[in-house]
């Protein structure tokens, strides 16, 4: 697909570093979200091509969505992709987190999906064209808890956005990664160190079968062939049997600390 500026948030670090880089590598120009300028132009400074520009914004905040929002609405240099990288868990469960812990994931993960795919949505069903990527995650297919739930709130309403959009000429596609290296656990103080090292992706490849599956049409990309089977044959098991089998072959547990 031709495009000529991608915005992507969660650029500085892992999955949404490796959207953008790919994004890079396929000739088109990037809007680098998050909240740390440094980061975001050291990652512009590798990227090829030219026409990169950082935007720091906090997507816990209704003020830095909106700074975002404009973005995506300026008419000049408009944006042909958006993408919805930016994701974040807890460091504890709930109910054991705080409240304002639980707040702050759901602003990011889902809030800011919304607004932003609300916007993005206005913005190219009037010009006819453009797409969304929004990144879910296997979490949404066997797992529980507020985080997961956050991301079956993000592929279900993707895919609904999908409908809606297709027939005034805007692609909308949900990501969905299995276990990606990246900060993401290290951020959350999980350590997965027991997940069957079969069932790690790299960011790369999970970026690169993105772009090819949003090129093919597709409203869902599942990367790698492992979690496609794996989504295919868990997902229709009750509740208590998904557990135990992401319990068996993903094992995850707090960080134990010293102090
Ligand atoms: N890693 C996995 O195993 C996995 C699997 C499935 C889905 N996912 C999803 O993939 C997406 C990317 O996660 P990742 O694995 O790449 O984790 P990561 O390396 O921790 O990256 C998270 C990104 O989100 C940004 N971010 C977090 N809070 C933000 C906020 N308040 N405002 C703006 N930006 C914020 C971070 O930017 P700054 O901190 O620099 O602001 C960073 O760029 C998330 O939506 C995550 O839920 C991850």
């Amino acid at each position: 697909m031709s495009a000529r500026r991608v915005l992507v948030t969660g650029a500085s670090s892992g999955i949404g570093r490796a959207l953008a880089e790919e994004a890079a590598r396929l000739g088109w120009a990037t809007i680098l979200v998050g909240r740390v300028g440094p980061r975001l132009e050291e990652v512009a400074r590798g990227l090829p091509g030219t026409g990169h520009e950082v935007l720091v914004a906090d997507l816990s905040v209704p003020e830095g969505i909106g700074i975002v929002a404009s973005a995506i609405r300026r008419t000049a240099d408009a944006v042909d992709v958006v993408v919805n990288a930016a994701g974040m868990g807890t460091t504890a469960p709930f109910p054991l987190d705080s409240a304002e812990a639980e707040r702050i994931m759901l602003d990011v993960n889902v809030r800011a999906v919304l607004e932003l795919s609300q916007v993005a949505a206005e913005v190219m069903r009037v010009r006819g064209s453009g797409a969304i990527v929004n990144v879910s995650s296997t979490a949404a297919f066997w797992s529980a808890g507020t985080y997961a739930a956050s991301k079956a709130w993000v592929l279900v309403a993707t895919q609904g956005l999908a409908n809606q959009c297709r027939p005034h000429g805007v692609r909308v596609m949900a990501l969905v990664p299995g276990f990606t290296r990246t900060e993401f656990h290290q951020r959350s103080g999980t350590d997965a160190s027991g997940v069957r090292p079969w069932m790690w992706l790299d960011a790369a490849g999970v970026a690169r079968e993105a772009f090819a599956s949003l090129a093919a049409g597709k409203d869902v990309c599942i990367p790698g062939r492992q979690y496609r089977l794996l989504v295919g044959m868990v997902r229709h098991l009750p509740p208590r049997g998904r557990a135990a089998v992401l319990r068996r072959l993903a094992p995850l547990a707090p960080v134990q600390t010293d102090a």
